[in-house]
């Protein structure tokens, strides 16, 4: 795993964007050959969604051509809701890039039948042949996607029942009440993320330097999940100062 530590959040925000052009760029995708990209929501890739925006504004990198997995999203809030992952997506993304929204796939959080909806997306992933490159975040506890400490590392798209402290650090999105923060969460596994050809996790803050410290300096285990990344053969993780306090 590779450490990629830069002085400021800016920083890790323009690295992010300008690797993801990178990779799209050098691969030359087309329609029969998209390129595959597993995304996140959270504040961390806020500044890497910027940078890539303005970079498609400016004819530096085009996604028309880009197919986008999104990694998690909440059980039971409705789709247009405004803490919803999917209109995070639309607001701060895709309404601002030239990509086709029939290549944007995303967890449906109220369906029918949730198992049926996270095999649905394990089977899109694997019809175009895996993802090509995975971005993340990480929480404090260390968790990546909603697969919170105690997931198996092997673990597929499923059902996840978020920890207290998961909701209370994301009630700061629902006027900072718990209560109106679900309880439940579909998110891609472990394994799916390790399935990915290559994983980019953005740490950033004081705040997030013991989950990073966990994740470069801990043994591999389950209670750490973003620690299953040292056991990925192309996984980078691009933090800033302030996150490496504990290192
Ligand atoms: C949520 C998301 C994660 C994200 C984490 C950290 O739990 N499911 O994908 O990494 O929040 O978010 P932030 O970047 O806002 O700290």
């Amino acid at each position: 795993m590779r450490l990629i530590p830069l002085s400021a959040k800016a920083d890790v925000g323009k690295w992010a964007a300008k690797h993801i052009a990178r990779r799209i760029n050098e691969f030359k995708p087309t329609a029969n050959k998209p390129f595959v990209l597993g995304l996140p929501t959270g504040s961390t890739p806020m500044a890497t969604y910027k940078k890539l925006i303005e970079m498609n504004r400016d004819g530096e990198v085009s996604f028309e051509h880009v197919v986008t997995f999104n990694m998690d999203e909440y059980v039971g809030i409705p789709a247009d809701h405004p803490e919803s992952y999917r209109t995070f997506m639309f607001k701060n993304f895709f309404e601002h890039i030239d990509i086709r929204h029939e290549n944007i796939n995303l967890l449906n959080g109220n369906p029918e039948d949730l198992e049926a909806e996270c095999q649905r997306y394990e089977d899109k992933i694997k019809s175009y042949g895996g993802i090509h490159l995975f971005m993340g975040g990480v929480g404090h506890d260390g968790h990546i996607a909603f697969n919170e400490p105690g997931s198996s590392l092997s673990s597929r798209t499923r059902i996840k029942t978020l920890t207290d402290k998961t909701r209370q650090a994301n009630s700061r999105f629902f006027e900072n009440d718990i209560n109106q923060v679900p309880k439940l969460s579909l998110t891609i596994g472990v394994g799916t993320l390790m399935d990915a050809r290559e994983v980019m996790i953005l740490v950033t803050g004081a705040d997030k330097a013991y989950a990073l410290h966990a994740a470069v300096e801990g043994s591999v285990n389950h209670l750490w999940t973003i620690s299953a990344m040292q056991m990925h053969p192309k996984a980078m993780i691009v933090c800033d100062e302030d996150a490496t306090m504990e290192l």
